[in-house]
């Protein structure tokens, strides 16, 4: 893999840990992490960083546009280079107040809106204020993971409705922005990366009806996700694709 800037966003997740340690192989890389965790015990500021010779960890205290911003100005003031790829990791399946939904009768309005805030909104805050930073010359590739389950064609098992239409609407958000780009900001390219099931903490409590083979490791993921990236070309159009870098339905 050649040498390459990386911004990871949401760095605490299964996947992003796995492209930070793919990723720190090579040494020449330079990779920036944001997440709301870090080693630190305070949590006081909005933002704290660390650094390393290769990586750089910038905590995020929420991912109110107002914390977006002020990471994005630390980060750009701090390394003026370019971003070859941003990948954004966030995404919300389940946690001790949202579990998804079985049937319409498990739904509820506030799961819901916490399930849109982490999967929609978040990402959508950060690619308008990654936007004009990231505009420029040379490629980069803003990489969201998606999911197959957000496909509306290839919803043949019903359930989880708020995670569902949560991807589904993070690829029309895609979608829309692939087109905005296309015009003004020519040198990004936008991909929605479904990784497959993979070993996290999000897959954890649905991984004993995966068939045989179909739970990756973060590792494999990583690997995939890397490599489509890399050779994905600047064409103006979302790609929605797994980690075979086969198009998904929509
Ligand atoms: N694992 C799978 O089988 C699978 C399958 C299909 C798609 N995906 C997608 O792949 C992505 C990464 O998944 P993963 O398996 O690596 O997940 P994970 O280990 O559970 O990581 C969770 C991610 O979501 C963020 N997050 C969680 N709760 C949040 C909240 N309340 N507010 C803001 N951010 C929050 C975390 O950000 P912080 O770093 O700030 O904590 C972290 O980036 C997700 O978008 C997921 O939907 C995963």
């Amino acid at each position: 893999m050649k040498n390459s800037h990386t911004l990871i966003i949401g760095s605490s997740s299964g996947i992003a840990q796995a492209l930070l340690y793919e990723l720190t192989k090579n040494k020449s890389n330079q990779i920036i992490t944001v997440s709301r965790t870090d080693e630190s015990n305070s949590s006081l500021r909005s933002v704290q960083s660390s650094q390393s010779s290769q990586s750089s960890h910038f905590k995020i205290k929420d991912y109110s546009e107002g914390s977006i911003d002020s990471v994005l100005e630390l980060i750009f003031g701090y390394t003026s280079r370019h971003f070859d790829q941003v990948i954004i990791c966030n995404g919300l399946l389940h946690d001790d107040s949202v579990k998804p939904e079985k049937r319409i009768d498990d739904f509820s309005e506030s799961a819901f809106n916490q399930v849109m805030k982490v999967n929609v909104i978040t990402p959508m805050l950060w690619i308008k204020n990654l936007a004009s930073r990231l505009k420029g010359k040379q490629a980069t590739k803003l990489v969201v993971l998606s999911a197959r389950v957000g496909s509306i064609s290839d919803n043949r098992l019903g359930g989880w409705y708020s995670y569902r239409s949560s991807k589904s609407a993070l690829n029309m958000i895609l979608k829309t922005i692939a087109i905005e780009f296309s015009v003004k900001a020519k040198n990004i390219k936008v991909i929605a990366f479904h990784p497959g099931t993979t070993d996290t903490s999000l897959s954890k409590p649905f991984q004993k009806n995966v068939p045989e083979g179909k739970l990756f490791s973060p590792k494999f993921v990583a690997e995939r996700l890397l490599e489509i990236s890399q050779n994905m070309p600047v064409d103006g159009k979302l790609s929605f694709v797994d980690w075979q870098g086969e198009s998904i339905d929509w």
